[in-house]
């Protein structure tokens, strides 16, 4: 594997206390500009960022176990990424596509045409988030069919627009008070083995039974549904779960949507997620890693759908712009370059080596290690069983208080997520991980 030159030290310094005076200065200035209703996890602010660290306006160098939510897998500040962009954008930052196409938004959906699953004819039209992505998967899963309904899955998050509020599961801080919702989803039971006890074919089962009972599969336009769920708590579904629901989607003309936004490119150690167990879904939506953080994302999928919609009926101002797409085809590039999927595989490894016997260490107070590749997990019940909230909140404010950045997922904010870079050094990850084992232990 090629190794990525950093350059800043890949280093955990505190030099302050947290925050800084520079970050707690910002942050007064956001409080008096920026709504609280935008709340940031870490108290500093970043004045710099590469391979596994963030450094704040103080100099206080962070691990970096998050990547902006499995954006930067390939480094916030990626040589390649940077030059791409820098390279863009001194020949034009924007003309829109559906007015003056280049060729980058072209090669960008070649690319992504190349390497979604299945080797049928493909099309890949591009957005800028990933909510507007899923919003125009169900847009074409609709004119296809010809029917209105979307499945969705229990603890499911989509996103915050109008329809993938709707699709997504989560009330506070997704939802409420956001309402009326976009009406035609329904929300089925998802696998989740630690809870659920069930095989795969026999979750499958229950969600086709609430389908076909509760929706009818001739109403139905498509199952959206995150192959390996992100927000919801990072539940991997049992084993056979993913191909036997593709499979019932076959047999009755209902669209497989896989929302790969998260555990898409490479963070798995497979392009997708879904092709750990070979499924092929019809559409498959990206964004986040997909270009080095730029804000980039797309549907793919079987030509025979993707040309449903009529000229004119897809599209957006920046959707596909050069700057961005160009970040996409560098990041994709060094994904392939530095084989980031066999890197996603090391750092699960190294991970589940630190935090698997932390099972029994605790006496199951940590049920379960989970994930692929480098999106993993932790999930915490209490000494009665019970989802434990408090201590994931602990656990993870005492990594911050540490300089290890650590998020929490989960409906029962329970779980405790990592997604580093996928370019984070051997020994930072260690590092980390031994912080965050630390906190474990000194909080159950
Ligand atoms: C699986 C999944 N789908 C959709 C989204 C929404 O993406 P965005 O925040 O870019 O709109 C996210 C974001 O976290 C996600 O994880």
């Amino acid at each position: 594997m090629n190794e990525l030159t950093y350059r800043l030290p890949q280093q955990r310094v505190l030099t302050t206390a947290l925050p800084g005076q520079k970050s707690a200065a910002l942050a007064a200035r956001r409080d008096a500009a920026v709504p609280g209703a935008v709340t940031p996890a870490l108290p500093g602010y970043i004045t710099d960022a590469d391979g596994g660290v963030l450094v704040d306006a103080d100099d206080n160098s962070f691990i970096d176990l998050a990547s902006g939510i499995a954006v930067t897998s390939v480094g916030a500040s990626n040589p390649a990424v940077v030059e791409a962009v820098s390279e863009a954008a001194s020949h034009f930052t924007h003309t829109c596509f559906m007015i003056s196409p280049y060729e980058s938004y072209v090669a960008v959906a070649e690319k992504l045409v190349e390497i979604a699953p299945g080797d049928h004819d493909k099309r890949a039209v591009l957005f800028n988030s990933g909510a507007e992505a899923v919003e125009n998967a169900v847009k074409i899963a609709r004119t296809y069919t010809g029917r209105p309904a979307v499945a969705v899955m229990d603890r499911a998050y989509h996103g915050r627009t109008n329809l993938t509020m709707a699709m997504t599961a989560k009330n506070v801080p997704y939802k409420s008070g956001f309402g009326p919702f976009a009406s035609e989803v329904y929300r089925a039971p998802m696998s989740y083995p630690l809870r659920d006890g069930l095989t795969g074919p026999e979750a499958a089962a229950r969600t086709i039974t609430m389908l076909e009972q509760e929706v009818g599969a001739e109403n139905l336009a498509c199952v959206v549904i995150e192959p390996i769920q992100g927000e919801g708590g990072f539940v991997v579904p049992a084993e056979g779960y993913l191909p036997a629901l593709a499979e019932w989607c076959r047999a009755n003309g209902v669209i497989f949507v896989a929302d790969e936004i998260q555990a898409g490119l490479c963070r798995t150690g497979d392009w997708f997620s879904v092709d750990h167990e070979g499924v092929v879904p019809d559409l498959v939506t990206v964004a986040k890693g997909v270009a080095g953080g730029m804000p980039l994302s797309a549907v793919v999928g079987r030509a025979e759908i993707m040309e449903a919609p009529g000229p004119g009926s897809l599209g957006g101002t920046y959707g596909g712009n050069p700057v961005a797409c160009a970040a996409a085809l560098a990041s994709i590039g060094q994904m392939e370059e530095l084989a980031l999927d066999g890197r996603a595989h090391q750092i699960e490894t190294v991970a589940r080596g630190v935090l698997e016997p932390l099972v029994a260490e605790t006496s199951g107070r940590v049920a379960e290690v989970r994930g692929r590749g480098a999106m993993l997990a932790v999930e915490l019940r209490d000494a009665d069983g019970h989802p434990d909230a408090a201590s994931t909140k602990a656990i993870t404010a005492e990594c911050l208080a540490a300089g290890v950045l650590v998020l929490s997922c989960g409906l029962d904010g329970n779980v405790i997520r990592l997604l580093p870079p996928l370019v984070i050094s051997g020994n930072l990850l260690q590092e980390g991980l031994d912080v965050l084992a630390e906190a474990i232990r000194h909080n159950l």
